[in-house]
């Protein structure tokens, strides 16, 4: 039975229902096997989305307009620093005033509360394409990547070496809804928020997954499925990057952790990559390594949730 899910706005796994997670992952199975057929498909004729963008962005960006443009929409790239926002005109006057123009709004912003804010004011539906909190869109693509390399979700167990930002935070969500378990590996004093880990808790608990928060990396890929990881310096923590590498030196996903991996476990990293640091270059390059099938899958997914959305 489909889901209803216009006008919802997509700004956490965490809200979304099971059956919705599941329907975004279906229709973007459609999408992306029409687009291979090089099948035409305008569901969203007419129709525009503004991309504001406070950070910058390669995949988000391509993946999103070219997704709107091949669903017969229009995307329109709007640099935070050239709208009024920059000078002082705030979240819910921008979110009133784009919505008399637009159908469809995402937003890429350091804040959290940022988007919250756009989406409370917004009356047509906001994305959000990443904060410093959370990346749901990346995560959204990832689990649909694992299920078409594993064809199951549930059951599997994900281990996240590094850092514990917006990624770990959007793992921990996808996961729990989906019933992966789901393991955060980080060093002390860089552990996933615990808020967000209570919540992810919650979820989990209905699934009959697990999310474990632990420090040891060699433990960590122990019996994983997945192996996963990002940068160590988020974007706007640059200042505290040199500090990072020390903090995080232990944590870098090499061919000698993946020793300790199960043979067919698969290496996944949101990029931007650094390679030599989170991951070596040999891993990244590897046989285990899917991350680009990861960021083309952005493209299908995300033209799954604005076909359903807008
Ligand atoms: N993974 C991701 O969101 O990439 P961009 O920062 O290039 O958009
Ligand atoms: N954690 C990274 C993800 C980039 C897609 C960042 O926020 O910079």
């Amino acid at each position: 039975m489909a889901v209803n899910m216009k006008g919802k706005d997509i700004i956490s796994i965490h809200d979304l229902s099971r059956e919705e997670v599941d329907q975004i992952l279906g229709t973007a199975g459609i999408l992306k096997m029409k687009q291979k057929l090089g099948e035409i498909y305008h569901p969203l004729k007419g129709k525009s989305l503004g991309m504001i963008f406070q950070k910058s962005s390669t995949r988000t960006r391509v993946s999103f307009e070219v997704g709107m443009w091949q669903l017969g929409g229009y995307a329109l790239f709007l640099s935070a620093a050239d709208l009024q926002l920059k000078r002082g005109e705030t979240i819910a006057d921008t979110a009133r005033n784009l919505s008399r123009y637009l159908d469809g709004i995402m937003i890429r912003t350091y804040d959290h509360e940022d988007v919250v804010q756009m989406a409370k004011y917004s009356s047509v539906p906001v994305i959000n394409g990443l904060t410093d909190l959370l990346h749901p869109c990346q995560v959204l693509a990832d689990l649909f990547t694992i299920l078409e390399k594993k064809r199951k979700l549930e059951g599997l167990k994900l281990a996240y070496i590094g850092d514990g930002n917006n990624m770990a935070h959007s793992l921990m969500f996808g996961g729990a809804k989906v019933g992966m378990h789901v393991v955060i590996c980080a060093p002390s004093g860089f552990e996933p928020d615990p808020e967000i880990t209570r919540l992810s808790r919650l979820d989990a608990a209905r699934t009959g997954s697990t999310i474990t928060i632990q420090d040891d990396p060699r433990a960590a890929v122990e019996t994983a499925d997945i192996i996963y990881t990002d940068v160590w310096t988020s974007m706007g923590m640059e200042e505290e990057y040199e500090q990072r590498l020390k903090s995080f030196s232990r944590y870098q996903v090499n061919s000698e952790l993946l020793e300790k991996a199960k043979e067919d476990a698969l290496v996944m990293h949101c990029l931007p990559a650094h390679r030599g640091e989170e991951i070596t270059d040999e891993v990244i390059e590897g046989h285990r390594s899917i991350v680009f099938d990861q960021a083309e899958n952005r493209l299908h997914v995300q033209k799954a949730i604005m076909a359903l959305i807008m």
